[in-house]
């Protein structure tokens, strides 16, 4: 069985795989839209790999976090614009 972290999601708690990324663990949650652009249109994961930066996310307080370049790790506190 795989080793799980816990981490809060919008003030939600949700235990996920310790092995994964924030955004693998945001869309395997079932989010798709992790935020919104300029427009309001809604953004989420395009590359995976750090350079289309349509992830962003807030971590622990520090917004525009790649999250598909940020493991999770225990206590970890993401916001996406939900
Ligand atoms: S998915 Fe492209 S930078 Fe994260």
């Amino acid at each position: 069985m795989a080793a799980m972290v816990s981490i809060r999601v919008n003030g939600v708690e949700m235990s996920v795989a310790a092995d994964v990324s924030v955004a693998a663990a945001l869309l395997n949650a079932g989010h798709t839209m992790f935020r919104r652009s300029v427009t309001g249109a809604a953004r989420g994961p395009v590359c995976g790999m750090g350079t289309c930066f349509e992830c962003r996310v807030t971590i622990d307080g520090e917004p525009g976090r790649r999250s598909c370049l940020e493991p999770v790790r225990e206590g970890m506190r993401v916001t996406i614009d939900a």
